[in-house]
C-alpha cells in the first residue's frame, strides 16, 4: 500500500529526480510538476527503470499559480511539498536578477498560498550553504551568521528562508524544513539518472566529467592561490543519493508530525572539506582516467571555503553522508559514460 502523497517540484531535476527515486523506493505516491526549463521527460524514464513505478507528472511552471491550483485539485490529498523547482545558476542570476527572483521567489509563494487551502501540511525546501557566505569558522553549523548575498540567486535563498518563517510564524497551519545542501555531486549507481546541464556547465563536476570524456579540451581550475593547504577552494562534496535520502526522512517528520519546532533547519554536508585539486586527484584515482586541467585565476564571487557540520542532522534526522568521495566520483563517470553510450553528450 502506498504512503502518503507528496509533490515534487522540480522532480525532473538533478536533485528532484534522485529524492523521487528514493520516495518511491520508501513508497510514497509521488506526483512531479516540471516545467522541463533545465531537463526533460525522458528523467521520467530513468526513474521508471529504477524503480518500476512511473510518478505522475504535470509539465506546467510553479510561478503559474491557475496551473498550480489545478493540480491540487487533480491530485487531492497531497501531505507534503518539496520544493526543488528554481534556477540556480549563480553567473546568470547576476545577470538575469528578475527572472530569478520571479522564478524562485513566486514559485515558493504560490506554493505556500495554496498550502492551507489544500490542506498539505508539510513543506521542504531546498535551501544551500550559499546563506552562509564566506564563514569565519569552518565547519559551520545552523547558526553560523548568514552573511551577505554575493549574487542574486544566493538572495532568493536567503529571502526564502525569511518568507517561510515569516508565513510559519503568521500562524499558518504548515510546518517547514529548509534543508541547507554543500556540493552535491555524483549521480544514481545505476547510472540511469544524473546530472544533464545545458550547455557549458558551469559547475565543477560536469565540467569536469566532460573533460575527462574529451567534450572539453581541459578544466579550469579557479585560483590556486586562497589560503587553503593546496591554494584551491574548499568545499563539502555531498553524494545525490545520500542528499536525496535526507528528503525521505525530512518529509515523513513533518506529515509525522514529528518536528520539534514549526521550522527546523539542517545542514546537509559530509562534514569533510576536500579541495578542488584534491578531488579532481580522488576523481583520477578512483577511475583511472586523467582529467587535463591548468590553474587559471579566481572565478568571481567564490567562496575560499566552506563545509558543513553535519552534527544536527547526524543526530536529530538520524541521516548521515555515507558514500566515500571516490564511490561518488566513480558515480559520476558511469553516468557521463551512459550520456555517450545513449548518444546524448
Ligand atoms: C555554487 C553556489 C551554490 C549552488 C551551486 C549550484 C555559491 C557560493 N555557491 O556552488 O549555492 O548551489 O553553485 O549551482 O553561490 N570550479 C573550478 N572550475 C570549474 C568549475 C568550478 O575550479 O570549471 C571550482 C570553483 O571555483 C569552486 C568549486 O570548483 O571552488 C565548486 O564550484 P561549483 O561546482 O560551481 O559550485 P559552488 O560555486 O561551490
Amino acid at each position: 500500500m502506498n504512503k502518503a502523497r507528496i509533490l515534487v517540484t522540480g522532480g525532473t531535476g538533478y536533485i528532484g529526480s534522485h529524492t523521487t527515486v528514493e520516495l518511491i523506493n520508501a513508497g510514497y505516491d509521488v506526483v512531479i510538476i516540471d516545467n522541463l526549463s533545465n531537463s526533460n521527460r525522458e528523467v521520467l524514464d530513468g526513474i521508471e527503470a529504477i524503480t518500476g513505478v512511473r510518478p505522475a507528472f504535470v509539465e506546467a511552471d510553479c510561478t503559474d499559480a491557475a496551473a498550480l491550483r489545478k493540480l491540487f485539485e487533480d491530485y487531492p490529498g497531497i501531505k507534503g511539498i518539496i520544493n526543488f523547482a528554481a534556477s540556480k545558476a549563480v553567473g546568470e542570476s547576476v545577470q538575469k536578477p528578475i527572472l530569478y527572483y520571479r522564478n524562485n521567489l513566486n514559485t515558493l509563494m504560490n506554493l505556500l498560498e495554496l498550502m492551507p487551502e489544500f490542506g498539505v501540511k508539510g513543506f521542504v525546501f531546498s535551501s544551500s550553504c550559499t546563506v552562509y557566505g564566506e564563514p569565519d569558522v569552518n565547519p559551520v553549523t545552523e547558526a553560523s551568521p548568514i552573511k551577505q548575498a554575493t549574487s542574486p540567486y544566493g538572495n532568493t535563498k536567503q529571502i526564502s528562508e525569511e518568507v517561510i518563517s515569516d508565513f510559519v510564524r503568521s500562524g499558518a497551519p504548515i510546518s517547514s524544513i529548509i534543508l541547507r545542501y554543500f556540493n552535491p555531486v555524483g549521480a544514481h549507481p545505476s547510472a540511469l539518472i544524473g546530472e544533464l546541464p545545458n550547455g557549458v556547465p558551469q559547475n565543477l563536476i560536469p565540467y569536469l566529467t566532460q573533460t575527462a570524456i574529451g567534450i572539453r579540451k581541459e578544466l579550469s581550475v579557479f585560483g590556486d592561490d586562497y589560503n587553503t593547504p593546496d591554494g584551491s577552494c574548499i568545499r563539502d562534496f555531498i553524494n545525490v543519493v545520500d542528499l536525496a535520502k535526507a528528503h525521505v526522512i525530512a518529509v515523513e517528520r513533518l506529515i509525522e508530525d514529528k518536528t520539534e519546532t514549526p521550522i527546523e533547519i539542517f545542514n546537509l554536508g559530509t562534514g569533510n572539506g576536500v579541495s578542488v585539486l584534491e578531488l579532481i586527484n580522488t576523481f583520477e584515482s578512483a577511475t583511472g582516467v586523467k582529467v587535463p586541467h591548468k590553474i587559471v585565476g579566481r572565478r568571481e564571487g567564490d567562496i575560499e571555503k566552506v563545509w558543513a557540520n553535519p552534527q544536527r542532522a547526524n543526530e536529530v534526522l538520524g541521516w548521515k553522508a555515507e558514500t566515500p568521495l571516490a564511490d561518488t566520483m566513480k558515480s559520476a563517470w558511469k553516468w557521463q559514460l551512459a550520456l555517450r553510450e545513449r548518444g546524448i553528450m
